[in-house]
């Protein structure tokens, strides 16, 4: 094991600027692309956004923080760095089990994560085939219903994008992930610039604006609240131990704070520029905002197939997309992973290999859910793509957060928080201390309890 305090055995990056890079990589996925506009679509806009920005700044922002904090102060896999901590604080050793529950939701989440990759794998040569030129919604639409109820095309591509993270991770982080990300995460967002460009030609960005920014509460189901709350700790990586183990790596002496900055706007600004280009072409093409998970496979692919060189283009849109989500794939298989090569002393290729098995097994069951199983809902109505991102988001992550925040805020030694985030001026502990003892967990619990209360007991 690492006795080293200031490295981590599995490695580390190469300067605080990779260990960004790493971490708006994993924060930075179909969370922003996919999900953030269809489930803001799903929840009637401007409402649900503001109190999703909420959570992000009075919730993610300060989890975050203590999140990679933690990571970087144990320097090993979130159970061990968590056992660790707990121990050197004089506390028990069952604040590992925030490391244990994450390192089971990241496996959980990965499983449906990979489908929608799969699915994001197989619009890259879809759009660059040339299928989509010229055509209308309803084909489009049409076209993505019937893939989806192929359950072996499903199968072929989750399995095909799984095979090619297994591959990534067994090899380690390495130089060529890190230059990926460098030029990919530049280039989705210029794309998604020509998408919002394309939008304001036909004449939807003012309406899809309204919709996104107009706040009226009347749209805004109690249910919302858990969903924008959930989907806080998705987008960000945060409550399930991925970006504590991406802290493990990051060097000493390099600010967290303007790391966290960072990570925090990049990813934001990311998911709002995917949000205005999908809806303004949602308006401009007069498409429903709510039709869920298929949002994205129909405004893209009819947005380039009416553009000059549209299927170029719209190919390395989901090219890009299929990146973001393969550097977020990554990281839900680092807590796991490393916690295993710390245990059993094997290579990471075995445990990756392992790992890969088990979370392509679990997935079989979310690429049924859209058409073998379609029919089997068991749990409240729920298919088992749902059951998983719903125990995930509403469960897992939140409850991992608010752990985190409990323990930060009121378990461990303050000289030790502060000194570790650079929190030195008393006014910065006063809100420090306002943020991740009262305003996160409070906020947490109440939204949680509110929902939970709403939506299992009435
Ligand atoms: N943040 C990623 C996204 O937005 C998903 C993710 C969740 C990654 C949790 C790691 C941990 O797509």
């Amino acid at each position: 094991m690492a006795e080293n305090q200031n490295r981590s055995q599995h490695g580390m990056w190469s300067s605080g600027t990779l260990f960004v890079l790493a971490a708006v990589g994993s924060a930075v996925g179909l969370g922003n692309i996919w999900k953030f506009p269809y489930i803001t679509g799903d929840n009637g806009g401007g409402a649900f956004l503001l109190v999703y920005l909420i959570c992000i700044c009075l919730i993610g922002f300060p989890v975050m923080m203590a999140e990679i904090m933690l990571g970087r102060e144990g320097r090993m896999s979130p159970i061990n760095s968590l056992l660790k901590l707990a121990r050197e604080s004089n506390r028990s050793s069952k604040w590992s089990w925030i490391g244990w529950a994450g390192t089971v939701g990241g496996i959980i989440i990965l499983s449906f994560y990979a489908v929608v990759a799969g699915w994001i794998t197989y619009y890259i040569f879809r759009l660059f085939s040339g299928e989509f030129v010229n055509t209308d919604a309803e084909v489009v639409s049409s076209a993505f219903d019937l893939f989806l109820k192929d359950p072996w095309q499903v199968f072929l591509w989750f399995t095909i994008f799984m095979a090619v993270t297994v591959f990534v991770v067994a090899r380690g982080v390495n130089k060529g992930l890190e230059l990926a990300i460098r030029i990919c995460m530049p280039l989705i967002f210029v794309l998604l610039i020509v998408l919002l460009v394309y939008g304001v030609a036909q004449g939807g960005f003012w309406e899809g604006f309204k919709f996104m920014f107009q706040v009226d509460f009347s749209k805004l189901k109690l249910n919302g609240l858990l969903v924008a709350m959930g989907h806080a700790f998705f987008t960000l990586s945060i409550g399930m131990g991925a970006i504590m183990a991406y802290g493990a790596y990051m060097p000493q002496g390099e600010s967290l704070k303007s790391a966290v900055w960072i990570i925090v706007v990049v990813d934001t600004v990311v998911a709002l520029v995917a949000g205005l280009a999908i809806f303004s072409i949602v308006f401009a093409d007069g498409l429903s905002p709510a039709q869920g998970p298929g949002l994205l496979f129909v405004t893209v692919p009819l947005a380039f197939g009416d553009l000059p060189l549209g299927s170029i283009f719209g190919g390395l849109f989901f090219l890009f997309v299929a990146f973001a989500a393969f550097t977020s794939a990554i990281s839900l298989t680092e807590p796991a992973l490393a916690y295993f090569v710390e245990k059993y002393n094997v290579s990471r290729v075995v445990v990756a290999i392992t790992i890969g098995f088990i979370t392509w097994v679990l997935g079989i069951g979310s690429v049924f859910s859209f058409n073998l199983l379609s029919g089997f809902t068991p749990v409240f109505g729920w298919t088992i793509f749902d059951f998983f991102d719903k125990i995930t988001q509403w469960f897992f992550l939140p409850l991992g957060g608010l752990a985190i925040a409990i323990l930060v805020g009121y378990f461990l030694p303050k000289d030790r928080v502060w000194s570790a985030l650079e929190i030195n001026s008393s006014w910065a502990q006063i809100i420090w201390k306002a943020l991740i003892c009262v305003i996160a967990p409070v906020s947490i619990a109440v939204v949680f309890v509110l929902t939970i209360v709403q939506h299992f007991v009435s």
